[in-house]
């Protein structure tokens, strides 16, 4: 008989319609919120699993559904799956990476040039009927041609944002990664790694772009945002809780950093309300990847991974192939 899959949020009905050639489908065509008891009794006898960032699979739930072999998430980053249990009990996980690479980066320098130049802040001020007559220091803002450019996590979506710092707005680029990039693709953008607290203090433009993990919780804190120049810019395209968020409050309140854009929380989509107060924060609802066709780029791969995985091929993007190995 043909596997059975659980679609846990609502996705692209050609999607839906691929995985029904291959599987049972079970779907959430209405994207109803399931409790954790109302996934597990879903998860029941299926197979495999279509998740999104904002479902949870831990060592729990994956001794409660013994017979689930793979789960494809729709999405580059994989906090939302505890991948050591995942390996311990011969799981797969895929995820989403490189379809959304360039349109992720689009939207994390667009935030930067947003809180630099303090666009958010300058629609509201003229809908709020504030521009009465021109005046030499109205909403003046940073630059971001010529600027320093820091990132923080250098994989591809920080890459793809360095490049158009470096080609597209003659910036100077550093970061720092855990590792460092190869001389040959550090040379065309001028990249220069540096330790953590030089790019703190020489970024104009502080960019994050690391995954989540135990080890990058708070990676900006009080004492991060204190290193910082009082004219930097800090935005974060990551992941919620790579920001001590009360911390950035501050930070913003008392100008101790010109600017912030954020496009995740933590606690999303809660989000501390001190952030609303601000005029100097640019907030979006975790949208980076959000184009038509990068989300159904990031929908056909996760099919894919699904797909392959439950039909004796191979997974284009697994996050942990070691499972596959014993196979
Ligand atoms: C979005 O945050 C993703 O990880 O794809
Ligand atoms: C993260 O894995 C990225 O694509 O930058």
């Amino acid at each position: 008989s043909r596997p059975a899959v659980l679609v846990a949020r609502a996705v692209f009905p050609e999607v839906l319609e691929r995985l029904s050639t291959y599987f049972d489908v079970e779907a959430n065509p209405d994207d109803t919120p399931w409790s954790r008891e109302e996934l597990l009794a879903r998860l029941a006898g299926k197979s495999g699993l279509f998740a999104t960032g904002s479902v949870q699979v831990d060592a729990a739930l994956l001794d409660a559904c013994p017979q689930l072999r793979v789960v494809a998430n729709m999405a580059v980053g994989y906090n939302n799956l505890d991948i050591a249990a995942f390996n311990v009990r011969g799981v797969l996980a895929t995820n989403t990476p490189d379809v959304l690479t360039e349109t992720t980066a689009d939207f994390g320098f667009g935030l930067m040039l947003a809180a630099a130049r303090r666009m958010s802040e300058s629609e509201r001020f003229l809908r709020a009927g504030q521009w009465k007559r021109w005046r030499y220091d109205t909403l003046t803002g940073s630059d971001v041609h010529g600027a320093t450019l820091g990132i923080l996590g250098m994989g591809r979506i920080g890459q793809a944002i360095a490049r158009r710092g470096a080609l597209g707005f003659g910036m100077k680029v550093i970061y720092h990664n855990r590792s460092r990039l190869p001389a040959e693709q550090e040379a065309p953008i001028g990249a220069r790694w540096v330790d953590k607290a030089t790019l703190l203090s020489e970024a104009d433009h502080l960019v994050l772009v690391l995954p989540y993990s135990p080890e990058s919780h708070h990676a900006i804190g009080a004492a991060e945002l204190a290193a910082m120049k009082p004219t930097a810019t800090l935005t974060n395209v990551a992941r919620g809780g790579i920001v001590d968020d009360r911390a950035l409050i501050e930070a913003l309140r008392e100008r101790r950093i010109a600017a912030a854009a954020l496009d995740v929380f933590e606690g999303e989509p809660a989000f501390d309300p001190g952030f609303l107060d601000l005029p100097n924060v640019v907030l979006t609802p975790h949208i980076a990847s959000a184009t038509v066709a990068t989300r159904r780029a990031m929908a056909d791969l996760a099919a894919d991974n699904l797909i392959a995985a439950l039909t004796g091929g191979t997974p284009p993007t697994p996050v942990n192939p070691q499972v596959l190995a014993p196979r």
